[in-house]
């Protein structure tokens, strides 16, 4: 086992030796073996090495970490071959974390050139060195960063997630502008699912059960976030003591997130509500012509 998966099995758990920890460990080792022999079952050639950094893995559901991801590739797909182009010689995933959906980007478009983008030094090293993807060092704002565009297509899954409303605009239109033409650009958004898992509604039980309670955010943060969405069609809260960091919780309505893709030079093709693991609603946009 490379020293990464002995990391990734330690993670979180006590560091002086107890029966339960010893327990947990083998435990962890049989599961991240028998994980790997099922998604390289489902996905040949699929790099299944985990960053013990990465927090988009948990313990909890490693199974859900590749299904995430393929998910992820499998709608780019979809996309490619309702709007073309046929077959995308540059990617760029932004941002892509430790590679959840990157390395199976790898897979499908092995022939691509692919690059990933992320505000993490660490991030960006593992996707460079481990999964072979193109180094992109974001900052923040990200609209600072230069792209490298023009892509056949764009992934950001999970980013306009985590903004506040005035980052939203500048964030499409950067990304919009990388795009070539033709060129696809997918990204995702919480919304009408996310509110109710919010609210306290057990409409979605499989969503409710994998996300914190409220989100991670403070009782009165969440109200005040939902009251803003009922107002406006968005909301956005800190996480708990992190008000000086740009980076919270964001849900907004679809009708919203259309006004702001029009003003982006952004020409909506496809939105599926759930469309990501049935939780984030996943938007599919092109450059607009005249933009
Ligand atoms: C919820 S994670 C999603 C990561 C990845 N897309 C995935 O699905 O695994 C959000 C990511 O956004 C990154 N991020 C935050 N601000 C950023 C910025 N200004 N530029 C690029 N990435 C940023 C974070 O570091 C984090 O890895």
């Amino acid at each position: 086992m490379a020293s990464t998966d002995v990391d990734l099995v330690r993670r979180g758990l006590p560091k002086i030796y107890l029966p339960t920890t010893a327990r947990r460990t083998a435990s962890r080792w049989f599961r991240l073996r028998a994980v790997r022999r099922d998604q390289t079952a489902k996905s040949p050639g699929l790099n299944t090495t985990i960053s013990p950094r990465d927090d988009m893995f948990a313990w909890s559901d490693p199974a859900g970490y590749f299904g995430t991801g393929r998910w992820a590739a499998r709608k780019i797909q979809e996309s490619l071959v309702r709007f073309g182009p046929d077959e995308p010689r540059r990617i760029l995933d932004f941002p892509c974390g430790y590679g959840r959906v990157l390395r199976h980007l790898r897979l499908f478009w092995p022939d691509a050139e692919i690059v990933g983008g992320e505000l993490l030094p660490d991030a960006v090293d593992f996707c460079h060195t481990v999964l072979g993807a193109i180094s992109l060092q974001s900052s923040d704002p990200l609209w600072e960063v230069e792209l490298g565009g023009p892509y056949d297509v764009i992934w950001s899954g999970s980013l306009l997630t985590h903004f506040d409303e005035g980052y939203w605009g500048a964030t499409l239109r950067h990304l919009g502008e990388a795009l070539g033409r033709p060129g696809l650009f997918l990204f995702t958004t919480l919304g009408h699912r996310s509110y109710e898992v919010l609210s306290g509604s057990d409409k979605y039980p499989a969503i409710t059960k994998a996300t914190a309670y409220r989100c991670g955010l403070a009782d009165e943060d969440a109200d005040r976030l939902l009251a803003s969405v009922d107002a406006t069609g968005f909301g956005f809260s800190h996480y708990p003591g992190k008000t000086g960091d740009p980076y919270g919780l964001a849900i907004a309505m679809p009708e919203w997130v259309e006004r702001v893709l029009t003003k982006a030079n952004l020409r909506l093709l496809a939105f599926e509500e759930g469309g990501w693991v049935g939780h984030q609603d996943l938007w599919t946009v092109s450059a607009d012509a005249d933009g």
